[in-house]
């Protein structure tokens, strides 16, 4: 399984060498809200917005709820300082990142996401999954176990592949978040996006949609369909169906080391063209240099440690093209929303999360730079730092 990692398959409908230019996209069909057709269909698309996040907020809330019913808070080995701000506030937080997706969308930045309503079956077998998991994920915080997935790793991973080092990195072989196969099984990569919408009280999407504000910005006066980009740690692909549904002849690579997360990528891209999937590290991804004009990480960076985010990063300077777009979307850091920062200590350590107390702390700014990198806007959404930088 492992002679996968690096291997690339393409779509053979994606544009290969041509320039990304800087003209009007007529490839792209873009939404006008200001135009009449739109604003006569804009009371509808409100109407179906406010019906979908409804639903999503309240079933998210319902199973977060009944998890801290379920289960016990685990005691944090060292104090925590302070308290968090309390659920009213967070509330308040959430209704305001909808409200403001929700503006994005009507001024025609983005598109409503394609699954803008759920369907019910689908969101009870979530419901289901999640909660069946649930006991086992509890045992293992309580136990404080987090290396199952090194010491039994689960099928198809056989133990031989565990002695070549270079293949799966150590730090790589852990059940993150305390969650049942690390990364690696389909069983895991089925219940990752939900078990992450329950964590953000059904925000997860609409943080992840907060990127689209930048990339619409940088593909505006771009063909973005001679353009190319690359999503590192793509998990599962749900950020690149956002990008998909508004720029669908966008080219875009989907990186993950997980072979089992890229599966699920590849089933959830099925429905576009221009796509490709590359089993591969992110500090050593094996792509040519200044291939790309657009680089994305969503969630990973907290995921690393420090030093694979410094290569990381000289990986992303690598790849981009002069000019080009790096786009990074993650936790929060300390000092970004003061009433959070206790939060960002709890998630720490009461959820495995072995590299997010580095993470909260690490001077982004100076690692961008040194890394050859100009930091740009950084703009917070919920938990969420959203941030970009330019390729000198
Ligand atoms: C927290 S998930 C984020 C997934 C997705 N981007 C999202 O928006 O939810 C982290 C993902 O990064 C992948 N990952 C972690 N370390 C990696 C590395 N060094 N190289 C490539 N992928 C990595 C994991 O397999 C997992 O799919």
């Amino acid at each position: 399984m492992l002679s996968n990692l690096g291997r690339v398959t393409i779509d053979a409908k994606a544009p290969r060498s041509q320039s990304c230019g800087s003209m009007s996209s007529p490839d792209d069909v873009r939404p006008d809200p200001a135009g009449s057709a739109a604003a006569r269909r804009r009371p509808a698309l409100q109407a179906a917005y406010a019906l979908g996040q409804g639903a999503r907020v309240l079933a998210y809330w319902g199973q977060y709820a009944l998890s801290q019913r379920l289960t016990t808070p685990v005691k944090p080995k060292r104090p925590i300082e302070g308290s968090g701000p309390g659920l009213p506030y967070v509330i308040r937080d959430l209704r305001d990142l909808l409200e403001r997706d929700w503006r994005n969308i009507e001024a025609g930045l983005y598109r409503p996401p394609h699954d803008l309503i759920e369907a019910p079956w689908r969101a009870l077998a979530g419901a289901r999954r999640y909660l069946r998991d649930l006991p086992r994920v509890e045992q293992r915080r309580h136990a404080r176990r987090h290396d199952e997935v090194y010491r039994a790793p689960p099928e198809p991973l056989a133990p031989e592949d565990l002695a070549n080092e270079g293949d799966y990195p150590r730090y790589y072989l852990q059940n993150f978040h305390y969650q049942t196969d690390g990364w690696l099984s389909a069983e895991s990569a089925e219940l990752y996006d939900h078990q992450v919408e329950v964590l953000f009280v059904g925000g997860a999407d609409a943080m992840r949609r907060q990127a689209l504000v930048p990339l619409e910005a940088f593909l505006r006066s771009r063909r973005s369909a001679h353009c190319r980009l690359l999503d590192l740690g793509c998990g599962t692909g749900r950020f690149l169906t956002f990008v998909k549904d508004n720029w669908p002849r966008l080219p875009v690579t989907a990186l993950d080391l997980s072979p089992a997360y890229l599966e699920a990528a590849r089933r959830r891209l099925a429905p576009w063209r221009a796509t490709e999937f590359v089993q591969a590290p992110a500090e050593k991804t094996g792509l040519p240099d200044a291939s790309f004009d657009v680089i994305t990480a969503v969630y990973l960076f907290h995921e690393l440690p420090p030093r694979v985010r410094v290569q990381v990063l000289t990986e992303v300077t690598r790849l981009l093209r002069p000019g080009g777009l790096f786009l990074f979307v993650d936790s929060l850091q300390k000092g970004d929303h003061a009433p959070y920062d206790p939060l960002l200590d709890y998630f720490s350590v009461a959820f495995h999360e072995p590299y997010h107390s580095s993470y909260v702390s690490a001077d982004l700014e100076a690692l961008l730079r040194d890394a050859g990198l100009e930091p740009g806007s950084v703009d917070r959404a919920f938990f969420s730092r959203v941030m970009i930088a330019r390729k000198r």
